[in-house]
């Protein structure tokens, strides 16, 4: 087994409970690591800090698995790591049927993504290293909720390209399934796992429950970046008189209109696809106004370098959303760029607030991604999704 030592800031971040080494934290290597092998990675001065997968192609180039020497890292240890996060979600969040039963390092399962469907469990790996144990994997995740029938591997995007990994979208193991309908609050939706991500975004659970609270009867909803109708099916189960949601997928719209069938919603709704930047210009010159304006865009900086452009896109998107409000409207913005942190969040909001003359009052506190996404405190790279509340009234 190859050893990769590891400098003083590296080492010092695993102390503290990270679980990932980046290629400049490296100082050497001991033997040839090819993806997806498992390494022994120590300190400069040679202690033993941990086992895990390696690929010399990536940027992260050892996702630690086990810090014990004595581990053997395989179906048992998965197996037991997938029954613990399956519990933790079950005991305490009190989860039942739908929910992340995996979210990667935050669950010591790096590179392993488990998102529940009723009896469907939608697996995503994007490392080599997880790739090898696959199939112990989808073995592990029946043998642990005997309730789910059908392992769907939903293993495309950018993180597996990155990796080296083919991009691969079927059921893996038992029954040929990919769609289920799940409840959510007082809305109902339509998963089929073959759309983005793994069919449906988890993540703003909380967060689409929470703006029930906020529609009343009469209101108009405009819901930016809908996808398959989140936010925009809670505001018209909710009571909203008159929504609009917009987004560039075609086949995500396709969905969002039988959500809102689903919901007995679709004559209060008007689907557009279309370009978010685009479509809101339009509204401001037809001098369209809103009650609730939602902004749940794609992750707008992707790596560290696109900081700059991606915080201008947010402001954009945002100031747009900020015109398109009546005086005493609510602004619901999110942001799921992990590089863009709340503070930067925040700044890049009273940016455009101030530019589009509003004034802004948080109406709840800092939400984020839902709890079965943990957050892991040592681990930066498990905190990604921000989302603010705004009440927002004219500066006059
Ligand atoms: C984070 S998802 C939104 C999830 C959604 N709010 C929900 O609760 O399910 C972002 C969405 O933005 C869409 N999108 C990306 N770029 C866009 C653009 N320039 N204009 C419109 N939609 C876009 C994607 O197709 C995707 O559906």
């Amino acid at each position: 087994m190859a050893k990769v030592y590891v400098d003083a800031q590296a080492y010092r971040a695993l102390e503290k409970g990270a679980m990932i080494i980046f290629k400049k934290g490296v100082i050497r290597v001991d033997g040839e690591i090819k993806p997806g092998d498992i390494v022994e990675v120590y300190s400069r001065g040679g202690k033993f800090l941990g086992k895990g997968f390696a690929n010399p192609n990536s940027n992260i180039m050892v996702r630690l698995v086990t810090k014990e020497r004595d581990v053997e890292v395989g179906k048992e240890l998965f197996k037991e790591r997938i029954r613990k996060a399956n519990e933790y979600r079950k005991k305490v969040l009190g989860c039942n049927k739908v929910y992340r039963m995996v979210y990667g390092e935050a669950d010591y399962l790096p590179g392993l993504i488990v998102d529940r469907f009723n009896d469907i469990a939608a697996i995503q790996i994007s490392s080599a290293g997880m790739e090898r144990f696959k199939l112990d994997v989808a073995e592990a995740i029946l043998e642990v909720e005997p309730e789910i029938e059908t392992i769907f591997e939903k293993n495309t995007g950018r993180a597996r390209r990155r990796e080296g990994l083919p991009e691969i979208e079927r059921v893996l193991l038992g029954k040929e399934k990919y769609r289920t309908i799940i409840k959510e609050g007082k809305a109902k939706f339509i998963v089929d796992m073959r759309g983005q991500k793994t069919g449906f975004f988890l993540d703003q659970r909380e967060n689409r429950i929470a703006l029930e609270k906020y529609v009343k009867p009469g209101m108009e909803v405009l819901d930016v970046f809908t996808y398959t109708g989140g936010f925009a099916i809670h505001a018209a189960v909710a009571g909203a008189e008159k929504i609009i949601a917009i987004d560039k997928s075609a086949q995500a719209i396709k969905q969002a209109r039988e959500n809102a069938k689903l919901n007995g919603v679709e004559d209060k709704m008007e689907f557009i696809v279309g370009s978010a930047f685009q479509e809101m210009e339009r509204l401001i010159k037809e001098g369209r106004k809103f009650d609730i304006v939602i902004l749940d865009p794609p992750a707008f900086v992707q790596h560290e370098k696109d900081l700059k452009n991606g915080l201008r896109a947010y402001f954009n998107v945002n100031y747009q959303g900020l015109r398109l409000l009546k005086d005493g409207g609510i602004l619901v913005t999110c942001s799921c760029s992990q590089h863009v942190d709340m503070q930067l969040f925040k700044d890049m909001i009273i940016a455009a607030s101030a530019k589009a003359g509003k004034f802004l009052k948080m109406l709840e506190p800092y939400r984020t991604q839902a709890p079965d996404h943990p957050i892991l405190m040592a681990s930066k790279d498990t905190e990604y999704l921000k989302c603010l509340f705004l009440y927002v009234e004219d500066m006059k």
